[in-house]
């Protein structure tokens, strides 16, 4: 028979997220073996529940969704995310220039579709959020990875950035606050990346998914409200503030000088017409979740459940000899580095592997985030305190053998 192979367009996608450990992971759990999965971001699993009234708005309106919505969503929806945008200090948004979709990453898909042609390039963040660089490949472009900078907190590096433009650079992808890293980053950056893209023209897409989950009194700026011209497109959803990933409920924003993206709008308008809608009852719980309390403060304020989390994974972590790791101030996860003087490893996806079936725990290799060198991994703090402590325990104990390991090698190449 002939063989059906795969598109050559996925040549380039990478989503270690989901990828060969996760497969390995599964084969073990079919096997009866017990993993502790720090590998995904995906709060309800961890037993956090997406607030109650969300959930009961969603239920009561289940008998109005069983129809297609306006293809860029509903009234209610649309409407509450205006005032949010408002309220964040962006101008001139109107209910048009907001688009409904199934999670924040099905627009981010629709964005880069509608930007980039064959050969046009993306300025992404290394580390990244892999499914930017993924979809930027998809959609004919070429992802170029900008360096953050570790030695800063993990900052863009806007020299870096300059260096990298040419005459296909289409836009720049600004992840704030940050997965993998948990870093904020400062005004007067936002301000120069706003300036670089003014300067060459060029869109800013900022993915702000996490613009809640801020620890140590950090403060989010909203991209979008540095300038009413830079053509801006925010993505945010319902899948980290509110816990509630699985409703599938995201938006996209558009602000700045709309007139000079008539011709891109009106592409994302065809995507939008083309996929019909996002899945309606999702988009139902999007009104309550941005209005009223908003108890996503009491889980990241001092004694809450996520800054508990953050800060043990962080002292466990960087107890570990040869591991050091810039402390997040957002989001749920850590970017820890392995010093390569005491870890040389050649191939962290299969050192992730190995650890993975030696200890049962279940990280993603740093390469998976399109960092450049295989000295990082990612953590997602998620899991109780208890299960933290016995996760990183076992991870030290690896990473001691291994250690050990290394110094007999080296004794040995000494006597010889
Ligand atoms: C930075 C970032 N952007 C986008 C997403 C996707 O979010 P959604 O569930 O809204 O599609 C994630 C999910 O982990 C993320 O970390």
């Amino acid at each position: 028979m002939k063989a059906i192979s795969k598109s050559t367009k996925l040549a380039h996608v990478l989503y270690d997220i989901r990828g060969p450990i996760m497969a390995r992971a599964k084969q073990m759990e079919d096997e009866g073996q017990k993993l502790i999965k720090l590998n995904i971001g995906n709060l309800a699993a961890f037993g956090f529940d997406a607030p109650e009234e969300v959930q009961l708005d969603m239920i009561r309106n289940l008998p109005n969704s069983a129809g297609y919505s306006d293809s860029k969503g509903i009234f209610a929806a649309r409407k509450a995310i205006m005032h949010y945008t408002q309220s964040q200090g962006v101008q001139g948004v109107t209910l048009e220039d907001i688009y409904l979709g199934n999670g924040a990453s099905d627009l981010i898909a629709m964005a880069t579709n509608a930007l980039l042609d064959d050969g046009d390039e993306l300025l992404l963040p290394a580390p990244d959020y892999p499914l930017w660089t993924a979809v930027a490949s998809l959609s004919g472009g070429r992802p170029v990875h900008y360096l953050c900078d570790e030695s800063k907190g993990w900052i863009p590096d806007l020299d870096d950035i300059r260096a990298r433009i040419t005459p296909r650079t289409k836009g720049i992808v600004v992840i704030n606050p940050n997965n993998p890293t948990g870093a904020v980053y400062p005004d007067h950056v936002l301000r120069e990346l706003v300036a670089i893209a003014r300067e060459h023209g060029l869109v800013l897409l900022a993915d702000e998914v996490y613009d809640k989950v801020l620890y140590d009194d950090v403060r989010h700026t909203a991209l979008a409200s540095l300038s009413t011209d830079v053509v801006t497109l925010t993505f945010n959803s319902l899948s980290k503030s509110y816990r509630a990933c699985g409703y599938r409920a995201g938006w996209m924003v558009v602000s700045g000088d709309k007139a000079s993206a008539r011709d891109y709008i009106e592409g994302l308008d065809m995507l939008a017409n083309m996929k019909l809608c996002a899945n309606v009852p999702g988009q139902w719980a999007i009104q309550t979740a941005l209005g009223g309390y908003q108890s996503i403060n009491d889980l990241v304020a001092e004694g809450g459940r996520l800054r508990q989390q953050r800060d043990l994974a962080y002292e466990l972590i960087t107890a570990i000899p040869g591991v050091t790791c810039v402390k997040p101030q957002a989001a749920l996860y850590m970017f820890p580095r392995l010093d390569p003087e005491i870890y040389p490893i050649r191939d962290d996806r299969q050192f992730f592997l190995e650890l993975l079936e030696a200890t049962r725990v279940m990280l993603v290799q740093g390469t998976g985030f399109n960092w450049p060198s295989p000295d990082h991994f990612r953590i997602v703090f998620l899991p109780h305190e208890s299960d933290l402590r016995e996760a990183i325990g076992r991870v030290a104990k690896f990473l001691g053998e291994y250690r050990d390991r290394q110094e007999a090698k080296t004794r040995m190449a000494g006597i010889a």
